[in-house]
């Protein structure tokens, strides 16, 4: 058997610490560029702990066109998988530039170097933030785009920079052309189910769950639910939770779906990655609450700027175009988020 390649950016972060398990499990060998600004080295032993196999990590910056030049020419990289960036929203309506330096800009870096080596192969971390406000709140991929903040335009940019892109090799109709898929996350959450690998953030946790776990684990001492006004069943906000092990075997049928008819002569395509279905913050909570035993302290808070009332992906095109789709629930995500917190209270230390 021919064992493929993969470069994986940011592959020490919660969602690539996840997709380098799934890689290796699926006997690809794994590359990993990765400057730890949100992550530690230490995810990437406990891959190798889980697999039982190695992975090649360098430690840079996609932005450093050298150190990607110098990792392109060592290992013969079939593919792609990026998900090096910065994602939190509030942050980056304080820093743009910082964002756009880092997303844009790195992106940028990384496909010249890809193109420089003919790696022409990608799978893109997207995110359901490019969508704009809409009166549907199921989206489908053909959805307008209109991100509201630096993050969400950020993704937005760099998507339209992967078509016109591919859109340029379509047209010369070049011998290796470039193919992409765009993968757009809804929320993802959970962890492995060994307990060896989750999400480690810095600080105060700005998504639901891991605060959720930390106010039960007690490092925190109180939730607020931002807002129980909104015209949704319960008046809280309602999300399209996956479980992040869904998500990135996801990322893997991506890598086939490459190989395959559609991308035959190039192309650069979207794909929601959603359960399909719409959670809200109480149900949320009353799952933590029975699948836990634990109690979550709880207020109700005011709607926080920025946030929809309700959002959740149509998955057809990934169900039928990647012969993908999620095989969790609910409880297993919130089971695995808990065995995470409760196995690594203060994350990788
Ligand atoms: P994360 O912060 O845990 O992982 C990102 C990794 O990229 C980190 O290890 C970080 O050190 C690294 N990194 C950042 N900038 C880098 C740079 N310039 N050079 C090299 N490495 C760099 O985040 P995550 O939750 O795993 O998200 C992964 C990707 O998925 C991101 O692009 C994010 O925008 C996207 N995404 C995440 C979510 C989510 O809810 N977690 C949702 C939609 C999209
Ligand atoms: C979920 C729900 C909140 C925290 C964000 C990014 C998005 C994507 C995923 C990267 C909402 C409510 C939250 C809290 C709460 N990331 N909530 N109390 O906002 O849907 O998406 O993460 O691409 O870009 O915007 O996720 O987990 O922050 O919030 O009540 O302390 O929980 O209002 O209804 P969100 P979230």
């Amino acid at each position: 058997m021919i064992v493929r390649n993969v470069l994986v950016t940011g592959g020490a972060g919660y969602i690539g610490s996840h997709a380098c398990t799934e890689l290796l499990q699926a006997n690809y060998r794994v590359v990993v560029v990765d400057n730890l600004s949100n992550s530690k080295a230490e995810s990437l032993s406990r891959v190798e702990q889980i697999t039982g196999k190695p992975v090649q990590f360098y430690q840079a910056d996609i932005r450093d066109k050298q150190a990607l030049t110098d990792i392109f020419s060592r290992e013969a990289i079939s593919t792609v998988m990026h998900f090096a960036g910065l994602k939190a929203v509030g942050e980056s309506c304080e820093q743009p530039l910082n964002y756009y330096h880092n997303n844009v800009y790195g992106t940028l870096v990384l496909v010249e170097a890809m193109r420089d080596a003919d790696v022409k192969q990608l799978v893109f971390s997207s995110s359901a933030t490019v969508y704009g406000e809409s009166v549907h709140v199921q989206y489908t991929e053909d959805f307008p785009l209109g991100p509201i903040n630096p993050y969400g335009r950020s993704k937005a940019m760099i998507e339209d920079i992967l078509r016109d892109l591919s859109a340029a090799d379509t047209i010369s109709k070049v011998q290796n052309p470039w193919k992409i898929a765009l993968l757009r996350y809804f929320n993802p959450i959970g962890a492995h189910e060994s307990g060896l690998i989750g999400e480690d953030p810095n600080g105060i946790p700005n998504n639901l769950m891991p605060y959720v776990s930390q106010v039960a684990i007690g490092k925190l001492a109180q939730l607020s639910v931002f807002g129980d006004d909104y015209p949704t069943r319960d008046g809280t906000g309602i999300r399209d939770y996956i479980h992040v092990v869904d998500l990135v075997k996801g990322h893997i049928k991506a890598i086939a779906a490459l190989q395959g008819e559609r991308f035959n002569a190039g192309a650069c395509r979207a794909y929601n990655l959603g359960a399909g279905r719409g959670c809200s913050v109480l149900e949320i909570i009353e799952t933590f609450e029975r699948v836990t035993g634990k109690k979550v302290n709880y207020k109700i808070a005011p709607r926080r700027v920025g946030d929809l009332a309700e959002c959740f992906a149509n998955p057809e095109r990934a169900i039928m175009e990647l012969d993908w789709k999620v095989e969790k629930n609910l409880d297993d995500m919130v089971s695995d988020a808990w065995n995470w917190q409760k196995k690594n209270p203060e994350g990788y230390v």
